[in-house]
């Protein structure tokens, strides 16, 4: 079956997901010392995400060494490529790009379920709380979900950490989503991209959103 992700990548991307840890999924011993005091939820979700990432890597014809935290605990990722993963309850998926194919790639997995109370009002502003459809699916989990993902597109871009309150959201019911940055430099000072396009999917339980950012 191909991976639910996909559905929300451009064909440039390839994508592996899991539902669950069973398969075994070892790590290399750096990989391993990075989560060896964490709790076994922990490990196990860290280590299948890298078996879903080898796996995406060895598609796209690169080899798979430790994908080991960077600054801001991005993954640094092999020299050309581009990519994401992401873990929550009952999904792990990883997703990688030539660098050649794509500057930047976020992808996020939420569950299907409202967030805790007062979550929303730290993650979205009076106008994109106004925006949310009511009915259907958690409509407020979704812009956290896309908000994530376009923040684990932003950081490799700008090294710059991003506040939820500085990107409007705007989710359309049709599956895509904008994203516009209000912040203008990143910490070098180069001026940054500040309007992003994303999409999302909904799947029973879960929620997904990506971010796929072109090249110029
Ligand atoms: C980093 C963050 C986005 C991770 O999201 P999450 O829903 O908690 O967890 P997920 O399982 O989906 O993703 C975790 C993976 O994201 C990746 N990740 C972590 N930090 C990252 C960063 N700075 N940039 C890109 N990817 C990052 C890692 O691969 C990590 O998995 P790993 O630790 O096993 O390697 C989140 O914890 C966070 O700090 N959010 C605050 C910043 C933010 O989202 N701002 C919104 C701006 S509009």
């Amino acid at each position: 079956m191909p991976p639910l992700i996909a559905a929300i990548l451009p064909p440039a991307v390839v994508s592996v997901d899991r539902r669950d840890d069973s398969d075994p999924a070892p790590l290399f011993p750096a990989e391993a010392q990075i989560v060896a005091a964490a709790v076994a939820s922990r490990r196990q979700e860290f280590a299948t995400v890298r078996l879903c990432a080898r796996e995406a890597l060895r598609s796209l014809g690169v080899a798979a060494g430790p994908l080991l935290p960077g600054p801001g605990g991005a993954p640094a990722w092999p020299p050309g490529v581009r990519g994401s993963m992401t873990h929550c309850a009952g999904y792990r998926a990883a997703a990688v790009a030539r660098a050649t194919d794509l500057a930047g790639l976020g992808i996020d997995a939420e569950p299907d379920e409202p967030l805790p109370a007062g979550v929303l009002d730290l993650v979205a502003d009076r106008g994109e709380r106004a925006a949310l459809p009511t009915d259907g699916l958690c409509w407020d989990r979704l812009l956290f979900c896309a908000k994530e993902a376009l923040y684990k597109a932003w950081y490799p871009l700008t090294g710059r950490w991003l506040g939820f309150e500085e990107a409007r959201v705007g989710l359309a019911p049709d599956g895509t989503f904008t994203a516009r940055v209000l912040v203008q430099r990143a910490p070098i000072g180069d001026t940054v991209r500040t309007e992003f396009a994303g999409r999302w999917l909904a799947a029973p339980g879960l929620l997904l959103a990506a971010v796929a950012v072109p090249t110029d």
